[in-house]
């Protein structure tokens, strides 16, 4: 009865005309995004940092795992002080990533792969190495090539105070001193320094870039610190310096997060976008907007603005059962309510992976847990589990859903890394008060040996930890205990039972029990709980089971068909 075993042939209808395509939904509704954070996927050239031919030769890896689109990091030419987040050129690729040829061939062939690709934009910054950055910084005070940035006198006795109270989203001032005695603006890092979207030129620009990349082919774009563009132009002090990293505005009364004025400029990014779509091969965007409230992020999502925006809830919810079904009933209201559909994130490259994450005490903050312990705390073996479960939840829910790489491997967090490697500009920026993001940017492990399990011929830019070998893709292939055979099952079944429409019914089952059914009548079951619970006493007698968190050595334990073990999930349907 079971079809826990049976992957049924991943990838296929996996192709530019698959059933999205054949009804007037467009794909990034319900579509799955692999995050490819190039650095770490694959090394191409085994110089010990990814590029685009090393994910290349991935394609057919990332086309039977049956994603939908991919989410490509930034690619662009950087000095990769902030992991490529600071661009020195939007129309050139990074050389240690490779060629505009590259990139073109490998759009071309994630399109023949079924696959569409979304690019990264960072328009709130440039890198300090960007020819305009350059032109300013040697240009005289008050000279126009300085009003693409904001560069402004300081405070106090000849200026040595900066202009505002401002921190950085890293840590310190988020202001640098020039040579000739101004200030420039920065909410990263100093390296980063925050584009003037006042400017006309600065808005043209991004239009050109829009287009540019669009003329290659790309299908959208994930638009970096969406709620960051517009500041205050009078540059009051902040009430409150206090910033988590990368949290965006705790009041809607805020300098420079979600101000009004960031719309116009969506729109008319949007127009262009809708320049460029036709019906089945829409061109997308997506935000990564931290707002204070629903209301202020439905704003991001008018009928001319962003298809779709994070939410990071899911995210950051503890492993709670009652502060999950809260997330997942509003997120799904409040796309409902402008007409677009729920994101879903578990994990990324900003954060500390769910594998590890999930693993940890009720409670823990994870960020400071990297560098303060107590390491004993965290029960691997556990995350592991939890992550599973997570997994059926994640590709379970209507919508739009986003996978980390390495996530399919259940990758954890390398929490060790010594403090030598770190390259995270968090890091220096906090004066190593925080130990930053390189843990979840561990290069991926392909084969069970060698330099850098496969990720290239030689060692890879951040050292992997031994256990890497076991969780990599080759020794995962065909086990289907495994995290990697959990993913394509799911993905496969997703494909065929979870799609058909958006529809979501949550179910009251047990406290500590999320579940739900989908519009096809497939439920979904989510034990957050320690204890076993009992399923529909139907299941067991004309019930299927599709997919199922645990284990084989599980199964021998418990009935599944009959009990959801705690710290698990399963799919089923009626018949
Ligand atoms: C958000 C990105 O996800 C993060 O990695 C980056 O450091 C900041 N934006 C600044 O660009």
């Amino acid at each position: 009865m079971s079809e826990h075993q049976s992957n049924p042939e991943p990838g296929t209808g996996n192709s530019l005309s698959n059933n999205l395509d054949s009804t007037p939904v467009p794909w990034w509704r319900r579509g799955v995004v692999y995050q490819v954070y190039v650095r770490s996927f694959a090394d191409g050239n085994s110089d010990g940092t990814g590029d685009i031919n090393g994910l290349r030769s991935r394609l057919p890896y990332l086309r039977d795992l049956g994603i939908d689109a991919l989410w490509i990091n930034p690619w662009y030419q950087s000095p990769l002080n902030d992991g490529g987040y600071d661009v020195s050129d939007y129309r050139q690729i990074e050389p240690r990533y490779g060629t505009i040829a590259d990139a073109e061939a490998f759009i071309a062939e994630a399109h023949d792969s079924g696959i569409r690709v979304i690019i990264d934009l960072v328009p709130n910054h440039t890198s300090s190495e960007h020819r305009w950055f350059a032109e300013a910084n040697s240009a005289p005070i008050g000279d126009p090539s300085r009003q693409r940035y904001h560069i402004r006198p300081g405070r106090g006795v000849d200026g040595t105070e900066p202009p505002t109270n401002w921190t950085s989203v890293f840590g310190g001032p988020a202001w640098t001193r020039l040579d000739d005695g101004e200030w420039f603006l920065h909410l990263f890092d100093p390296s980063q320094p925050d584009l003037n979207w006042e400017n006309h030129e600065v808005r043209s620009e991004f239009e050109s870039v829009f287009r540019f990349w669009l003329d290659r082919g790309v299908d959208g774009f994930r638009i970096d610190v969406a709620h960051g563009l517009i500041k205050d132009m009078s540059f009051p002090d902040m009430d409150n310096s206090d910033q988590e990293i990368l949290g965006g505005a705790k009041t809607v009364d805020h300098p420079f997060w979600d101000l009004d004025g960031v719309h116009e400029i969506i729109r008319d990014w949007r127009v262009i976008l809708n320049e460029y779509s036709e019906a089945g091969a829409e061109r997308m965007m997506v935000a990564e907007a931290w707002v204070a409230t629903p209301e202020r992020l439905a704003n991001y999502l008018r009928p001319d603005e962003y298809q779709q925006s994070f939410n990071f809830d899911l995210l950051a919810s503890e492993w709670d059962a009652a502060s999950m079904q809260t997330i997942i009933v509003e997120a799904c209201a409040q796309a409902a309510a402008v007409g677009s559909t729920p994101t879903w994130v578990l994990s990324n490259h900003d954060v500390v992976r769910h594998a590890t994450r999930y693993g940890l005490p009720i409670g823990t903050d994870w960020r400071r847990w990297l560098l303060e312990g107590p390491h004993d705390a965290l029960d691997a073996k556990l995350g592991q589990q939890r992550g599973r479960a997570a997994a059926l939840l994640l590709l379970g829910l209507p919508g739009s859903s986003y996978i980390y790489q390495g996530d399919e491997l259940g990758l954890d967090e390398v929490w060790d890394l010594p403090v030598e490697v770190l390259d995270d500009p968090v890091w220096e920026q906090s004066s190593h008060t925080r130990k930053g993001r390189d843990g979840c940017r561990v290069p991926l492990p392909w084969k069970p040996s060698g330099p850098s399990f496969g990720f290239g011929d030689e060692a890879g830019w951040l050292p992997q930890p031994e256990r890497f070998g076991a969780m990599s893709a080759a020794s995962q292939e065909g086990d289907a205990d495994s995290m990697l055979e959990l993913y394509r099952l799911a993905l496969a079944v997703r494909r065929e039972h979870l799609i058909s429409d958006e529809s979501i019914q949550m179910l009251e089952v047990d406290d500590s029990v999320v579940a739900f059914e989908r519009g096809s009548g497939v439920q979904c079951w989510l034990n957050l709980g320690q204890e076993p619970v009992a399923l529909p006493v139907a299941l067991a007698s004309v019930g299927r089971v599709l997919a199922h968190s645990s284990t084989r050595a599980d199964s021998t334990a418990l009935p599944l068909d009959v009990v959801l073990p705690g710290n698990s999930a399963i799919w089923f349907a009626e018949k």
